[in-house]
């Protein structure tokens, strides 16, 4: 999607005069994009007066923004420790392999992104993936494996 400098002016006009509104800005921008557009921080110091360190400082501390476009569906590998046990690294490793990116990298079709995360709070599950929101428990290669097959399906129909 390309960037238009008066959409993100207009997103910053919500704002304007609220305090502390950074983060919100800047989650409201990634809903529209998929993340956080370079063009969008200029606009942003320039209409807010914010030097362009304190944006990025923010869009660096928090692992809820992305500075790169993101795949249709991203796809997320736990690696808290239940889930490391029980074979988290492995099926990280295989989608990595398959999908032939590396973490916080998206395919070159623009299908899938990938990213290593820690407990996701539903250990009895292990090992866990979560595609967009959908979380799958008790994963196997050939499950994540099944799984990638049906995503690409939806995407083909
Ligand atoms: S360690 Fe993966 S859900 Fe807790």
């Amino acid at each position: 999607m390309k960037v238009d400098p008066s959409d993100i002016k207009k997103i910053i006009q919500q704002y304007r005069k609220k305090k502390g509104m950074l983060i919100s800005l800047l989650q409201d921008i990634q809903a529209v994009y998929g993340y956080v557009p370079e063009e969008s921080i200029e606009v942003i110091s320039t209409e807010l007066s914010i030097y362009p360190v304190e944006i990025y400082g923010i869009l660096t501390f928090y692992t809820q923004f992305y500075l790169t476009p993101r795949g249709r569906h991203t796809i997320k590998a736990c690696q808290g420790t239940a889930c490391h046990v029980m074979g988290g690294k492995e099926i990280l490793d295989y989608l990595s392999d398959k999908l032939g990116i590396s973490e916080d990298e998206t395919t070159e079709d623009g299908m899938f992104s990938l990213e290593r995360v820690a407990c996701l709070g539903c250990c009895g599950m292990a090992p866990v993936v979560v595609i967009d929101n959908n979380f799958y428990g008790k994963c196997t290669i050939q499950k994540v494996d099944t799984l990638m097959k049906e995503y690409r399906s939806k995407e083909v129909k």
